[in-house]
């Protein structure tokens, strides 16, 4: 079965689906995304996920290309052609094609893709083990906390996990702290028993998943605590693990060369996977 792309009000293969070569998601990185888990063919916190879409489009002043029923509409369809029942979808939206010119064109209109495809979710084998995470410089521009498709620095930091052998990159800042990795945010658990994540500020992208995972834990009664954490703190700490729309909650097990805690997944982050799974499943959207 081929696979099949929504592009701008059309549904067609892979091979056939195509942009205009002056697009500027192409030319300038001039546009945002999303991805959406999807279970049990729903999507896994949709409301949010749209709510930042919006955000993202509004910082950029790119406008909606369509309502949100139509948006839902197309995301369904999408899901349904590919007969995915569980992996993701992925939504983007350009400012559109224009003769390139830095400045916004004025008669561009938006473009709009999504794709959906399977995706297993990590082998269990692998959040029984724990992963590792290597530090890297976040190079980034200013403003990660909007969804834009400027991900080099992302690319590259994800790589360089790669070739370490290591499943993801925990970007820094200039003071020594991680802001978050390169398609996930960063927590830990410290010696108090305090679960630390950054606060959302414009240094990270406000992971869904990150706040599905702060409401759950706050239900559950833990301790939460949003601030900055350094590199040291962090392998130090008692667990680490991160969070993202693919694998929901990853136990971390070593930073670079330091073993995180006992080297293997903390009672936390055991705890807060289940939970924020229930929740997850529970508010799947059909
Ligand atoms: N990445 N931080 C960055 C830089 C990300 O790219 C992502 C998500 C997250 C986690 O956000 P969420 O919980 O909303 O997925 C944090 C997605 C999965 C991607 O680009 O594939």
């Amino acid at each position: 079965m081929s696979r099949i792309a929504y592009v701008n009000g059309r549904y067609l293969p892979h091979r056939q689906a195509c942009v205009h070569i002056e697009d500027r998601g192409f030319q300038f990185a001039d546009g945002v995304y999303e991805v959406i888990a999807v279970k049990g063919g729903g999507f896994v916190d949709e409301t949010p996920h749209l709510a930042r879409l919006h955000r993202s489009l509004g910082e950029l002043r790119i406008a909606p290309p369509m309502s949100d029923a139509a948006l839902k509409a197309v995301m369904r369809e999408t899901v349904r052609r590919n007969r995915v029942v569980d992996g993701i979808i992925y939504i983007q939206i350009t400012r559109g094609a224009a003769p390139r010119d830095f400045s916004f064109p004025p008669g561009a209109r938006p473009s709009l893709i999504m794709t959906a495809r399977t995706q297993r979710p990590l082998d269990p084998k692998i959040i029984e083990r724990g992963v590792r995470v290597v530090t890297v410089p976040d190079i980034r521009w200013a403003r990660p906390d909007i969804k834009s498709v400027a991900l080099l620095p992302n690319a590259l930091g994800k790589q360089h996990a790669r070739e370490a052998g290591a499943y993801e990159a925990w970007q820094v800042d200039r003071d020594g702290n991680v802001t978050e990795g390169t398609s996930s945010n960063a927590w830990i658990v410290t010696a108090k028993d305090e679960i630390v994540t950054r606060q959302a500020d414009h240094a990270i992208l406000n992971g869904v998943t990150r706040l599905g995972v702060l409401k759950v834990a706050g239900d559950a009664g833990l301790k939460l605590v949003e601030r900055p954490f350094s590199v040291d703190e962090a392998k130090a700490a008692r667990e680490a693990f991160l969070t993202s729309t693919t694998n929901f909650v990853v136990p971390i097990v070593r930073i670079d060369d330091a073993t995180v805690g006992e080297g293997k997944p903390g009672e936390v982050a055991r705890r807060l996977r289940a939970l924020y799974t229930s929740f997850a499943l529970e508010g799947v959207a059909r």
